[in-house]
C-alpha cells in the first residue's frame, strides 16, 4: 500500500542540484508517460524508465509498476498465505445478507460445518486494511459502479453488497435485475453498485442471462460495444472473463454477425480468442473511461478444484469434502492456465490505460475448501446415482458467500480507497 519512500541516497552529492533537475524532468516524464501502475509484467516500461541509476527517485510518484514497489519496500498484497482468524472472520453471517442467490447459500443447503469462514488473508509484505463499509459507501457516493463478466464476477458483486449493505436502512436500498443487468441502489448515497451479465465480454451465443448452457461457444469477433454501449457512464468497472473460454477444444469465432444467414466462423487457440478480447476490452477502457476520474479492475482467473490427485488426494475426488486449504504455497492447479495468465500479463503490459489488475487466481488457488461443492440449491431432482456418489455433482468452481470472494473485495477495497 505504501509508496515506498523518496531517496537520493544514491546519488553522489557533488552533482546534487544538476541530479534534482534531472531528477525533476524525469519524474515529470515519467509521470506524463507510464499510464498503468498496477502490473508486473511491463518489460517494456521498465527498461525504457527505470533503468538508469535514478529511478530509486521515482518512487514517490504515483505512477509505479508494481514491480517497482515490490523492490522499494512496497507490498504485493497478492502473494501471502491464509492464516486461521476466528475473531474476525467471517466479515458477515449468511442470514444476514438476503442478496445471496441460493447456489452460493452453503450453510443454508447443509454444509456440516463452517471452517471455510475462519481463513484471513495475510499477504508477506504488509497488512491489508480492514474493510470499512462506510469508507466503500463514501468512496462510491454519487457513483456507479458496475461488475462486468460471468457468474464468478457475480459472485463478487454480491460479495461487496453482503459486504456493505447493512449500514443502509432497508426504505433505502433495493436491488433489481433487468435482463443482464442487476443494479442495487444505495439511495442516501446516490450510488450504485450493478452487475452486467457478458462472459466473453464480446457477443457471443451464451449471452443470455439466464439460458446460457450452450456447449458448442461462438464468440463474435470485434463486437465489443454490443455489451460495452451498456457499460457507458460507469465510474468505477470491475471485469472478469475467464471460464467460459476454457472448453478443450478451439474457440469457434465469428466474423460476420449472429444475423447471418451463413456464418463466417473461424477456430483460434484458447489463447488467440482470449487475446482478443482482452484487447478490445483494453481499447474499450481507453476510448470510453476517463482515466482522470473513473477507475478500472480486471480480475485474474478464479480457479476450480476439480481433482484431488492435484493436491495429494487417491482417488477421482474432488473438493466435495474438503475443509482445508491447500499449505503448499507452490500449488498451482491446471484448471488455471499459466498461459492464459502470460496473455493477460503480455496485453496490459503493452497497455498504456490503467487498469488495476487484481490477481487472485494464486491465492484463490490454494481454497479447494472454500467452493460451493455440493450445499447449493439444485435444480433439477438429485438421482439416485447422484446421491450415491456427491462428489460426482459438487461444484467446485463457485464459492460459498460468506467465503473466499469476501477476500477478493478485500483486496479491491485496498486498491480501490488506498491506491
Ligand atoms: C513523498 O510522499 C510522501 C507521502 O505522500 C510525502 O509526505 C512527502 O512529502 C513526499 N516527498 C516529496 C519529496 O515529495
Ligand atoms: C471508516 O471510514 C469512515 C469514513 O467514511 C471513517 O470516519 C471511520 O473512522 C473509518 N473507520 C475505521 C475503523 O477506520
Ligand atoms: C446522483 O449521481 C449521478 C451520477 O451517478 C449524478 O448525475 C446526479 O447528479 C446525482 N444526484 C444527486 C442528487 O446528487
Ligand atoms: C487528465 O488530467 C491531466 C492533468 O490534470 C490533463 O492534462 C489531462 O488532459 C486530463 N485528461 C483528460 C482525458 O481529461
Ligand atoms: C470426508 O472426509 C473425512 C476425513 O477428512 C473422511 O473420514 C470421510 O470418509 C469423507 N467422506 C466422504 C463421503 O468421502
Ligand atoms: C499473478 O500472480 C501469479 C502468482 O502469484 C504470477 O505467477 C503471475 O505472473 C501474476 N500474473 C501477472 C499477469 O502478473
Amino acid at each position: 500500500m505504501k509508496g515506498g519512500s523518496w531517496s537520493l541516497q544514491r546519488a553522489n552529492p557533488r552533482s546534487s542540484s544538476y541530479l534534482f533537475i534531472t531528477l525533476l524532468a524525469f519524474i515529470l516524464f515519467a509521470a506524463i508517460f507510464i499510464f498503468h501502475p498496477h502490473l508486473h509484467s511491463n518489460q517494456q516500461t521498465q527498461t525504457l524508465f527505470f533503468s538508469t541509476p535514478l529511478h530509486v527517485a521515482s518512487s514517490n510518484t504515483t505512477t509505479l509498476t508494481q514491480t517497482q514497489r515490490d523492490q522499494e519496500g512496497g507490498c504485493d498484497v497478492f502473494q501471502g498465505r491464509w492464516v486461521r482468524d476466528e475473531l474476525t472472520r467471517p466479515l458477515y453471517e449468511e442470514s444476514d445478507c438476503p442478496y445471496i442467490q441460493p447456489q452460493l447459500t452453503c450453510q443454508e443447503h447443509g454444509r456440516p460445518e463452517q471452517e471455510y469462514l475462519r481463513w484471513r488473508w495475510q499477504p508477506h509484505g504488509c497488512d491489508l486494511p480492514t474493510f470499512n463499509a462506510s469508507l466503500m459507501l463514501e468512496k462510491l457516493r454519487g457513483k456507479r459502479m458496475m461488475f462486468v463478466g460471468d457468474s464468478l464476477n457475480r459472485g463478487q458483486y454480491v460479495s461487496l453488497i453482503c459486504l456493505v449493505h447493512q449500514l443502509i436502512p432497508k426504505h433505502a436500498k433495493s436491488m433489481e435485475t433487468f435482463g443482464s443487468l442487476t443494479i442495487f441502489r444505495a439511495k442516501e448515497y446516490n450510488a450504485t453498485i450493478e452487475f452486467y451479465w457478458a462472459p466473453f465480454l464480446l457477443e457471443s451465443n451464451s449471452d443470455d442471462a439466464v439460458i446460457h448452457r450452450v456447449t458448442d461457444r461462438i464468440v463474435r469477433k470485434g463486437s465489443i460495444n454490443t455489451h460495452g454501449r451498456h457499460w457507458k457512464g460507469a465510474d468505477i468497472i470491475v471485469f472478469n472473463t475467464y471460464l467460459w473460454w476454457i472448453t478443450g477444444s478451439k474457440m469457434k469465432i465469428l466474423l460476420g454477425s449472429f444475423k447471418d444467414e451463413v456464418k463466417e466462423i473461424v477456430e483460434m487457440s484458447t489463447e488467440d480468442a482470449y487475446r482478443m478480447a482482452m484487447k478490445s476490452m483494453v481499447r474499450w477502457v481507453k476510448l470510453n473511461m476517463d482515466s482522470n476520474k473513473t477507475r478500472v479492475f480486471f480480475s485474474s482467473m478464479s480457479p476450480s478444484h476439480a481433482k484431488n490427485i492435484e493436491w495429494g488426494g487417491e482417488s477421482e475426488g474432488n473438493c466435495y469434502n474438503e475443509t482445508t486449504p491447500i499449505d503448499d504455497p507452490t500449488y498451482w492447479g491446471s484448471d488455471s492456465k499459466k498461459s492464459i495468465m502470460q496473455v493477460i500479463g503480455e496485453v496490459f503490459g503493452k497497455s498504456k490505460v490503467p487498469i488495476t489488475f487484481l490477481n487472485i487466481t494464486q491465492l484463490s488457488n490454494y481454497r479447494k475448501d472454500a467452493h460451493t461443492s455440493i450445499y447449493k440449491k439444485q435444480w433439477n431432482p438429485l438421482t439416485s446415482d447422484q446421491l450415491a456418489n456427491p462428489a460426482s455433482y459438487a461444484d467446485c468452481v463457485h464459492w460459498c458467500l460468506p467465503g473466499l470472494q469476501d477476500t477478493w473485495n478485500e483486496l479491491l477495497f485496498a486498491k480501490f480507497c488506498f491506491p
